[in-house]
């Protein structure tokens, strides 16, 4: 089956965060932004989705669910074909999102006072998780060098050494600089983190997203000592665009800490599943493969255009051209440094609902988040009002 992927489709009857005039009120306090903010796509899910879901719809009795050992074969299955990793069905733990499972996680391995070490510019919720569950914000700031983000492994022993730094949250693929980190990042990483008794929290709810000639390796794949040192956070979400049916899993082979992490999800009743989300990460997982190569190539193909446009017609804002997610961070430093004018430009003058880059730590200044998962026509539209913004054309 071929999809279209050009289709623009009406979200604003749907109670669409991205789009409900009313949740953009809420967020940039004018409800006429073209939105390309939050994560999440303007295409269909795969159809084997839609249709699984249209069959559990009519069927009409919406009661609890249980998770079956479909469920769990359709998690493992995709962890072996999609990155060659072997996990066990009793590393699985489900949880209704990867930012709650995060604050869950904190939770159930740190204590009040503990240092958790984050590496910005980064998704701005876990800012958030730590400051909430009472812990310290360590920042291993990313090196932005040459167009290009690299992690500082040197300041990263540093901290990792100070005891009371006890976990790391790491974003992989990194949201929002784009990076798919390779196998010897990781491993640096992970090494540092293990040697030192950091645990590591690696959210991959992008790991599907990765463009070619790039790799994504899941972190507690590399070795024995890293899986029982890491919780890898994963889920169809972003893959597929189902983030409003709240299902992701958590993969946690250290049996101590899934004991941990067990006991605050069954303290706040979380374990549960959604009788949609169920369904939902079944089919994708097991039938969505074809949906995704081409959404890969159609996503290429609207990074290409960005660039193409940027280079062509506004070289002020630079791209940092993502290896994964489809999300892409522009260094607009050139044309205007301020953070706040640069926000007034997009959304006043240009009408656009972006992700401003301070939300993602001070690193971020100066930077804008845009989603390019959308038709190639609301891209260019986007884009066209950018242009007009600065340009006045
Ligand atoms: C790195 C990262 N983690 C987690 C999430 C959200 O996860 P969920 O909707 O499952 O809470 C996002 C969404 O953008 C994300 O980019």
């Amino acid at each position: 089956m071929t999809y279209n992927f050009d289709a623009v489709i009406d979200r604003t009857e749907t109670h669409s965060m991205k789009w409900d005039p009313t949740s953009l009120k809420e967020q940039f306090n004018a409800e006429d932004l073209l939105p390309l903010w939050v994560a999440d796509m303007d295409f269909k899910a795969p159809q084997p989705v839609i249709d699984a879901l249209t069959q559990r719809a009519t069927h009409g009795i919406y009661g609890y669910t249980h998770r079956t050992e479909a469920y769990h074969q359709a998690v493992t299955g995709w962890m072996k074909r999609r990155h060659d990793w072997d996990i066990s069905q009793e590393w699985v733990l489900f949880t209704p999102g990867i930012v709650p499972a995060i604050n869950f996680l904190i939770q159930s391995l740190c204590r009040p006072g503990d240092g958790i070490i984050v590496q910005p510019p980064v998704y701005y919720p876990f800012f958030t998780a730590i400051k909430n569950n009472g812990c310290h914000l360590v920042l291993n700031p990313l090196v932005y060098d040459k167009n290009q983000y690299l992690m500082n492994f040197n300041d990263l022993k540093r901290k990792a050494e100070d005891p009371r730094n006890t976990l790391l949250l790491l974003c992989s693929p990194h949201n929002p600089v784009g990076r798919v980190w390779n196998r010897e990042e990781l491993t640096e990483l992970g090494k540092i983190c293990t040697e030192n008794n950091v645990t590591i929290v690696s959210d991959e709810i992008h790991s599907d997203l990765v463009f070619e000639g790039f790799k994504h390796t899941p972190l507690a794949s590399i070795s024995n000592d890293f899986s029982n040192n890491c919780i890898s956070c994963t889920a169809p979400s972003k893959t597929f665009n189902l983030a409003g049916l709240q299902t992701s899993n958590l993969i946690i082979s250290n049996p101590e800490i899934r004991r941990k992490v067990t006991r605050t999800i069954e303290q706040h009743h979380l374990g549960l599943s959604n009788c949609f989300g169920t369904v939902g990460l079944i089919a994708a997982y097991t039938h969505g493969e074809p949906w995704l190569e081409q959404l890969l190539d159609y996503l290429k193909k609207n990074v290409e255009t960005l660039e193409h446009f940027l280079k062509e017609r506004l070289p002020e804002i630079k791209l940092i051209k993502p290896e994964g997610t489809y999300l892409a961070w522009l260094d607009c430093h050139s044309i205007e440094s301020d953070p706040i004018a640069l926000e007034r430009v997009m959304q006043k003058k240009a009408q656009l609902a972006l992700d401003e880059g301070y939300i993602f730590g001070e690193e971020g200044h100066g930077f804008e988040r845009i989603n390019f998962a959308c038709p190639k026509s609301i891209l260019e539209k986007a884009l066209k009002a950018m242009e007009k913004a600065f340009h006045g054309k």
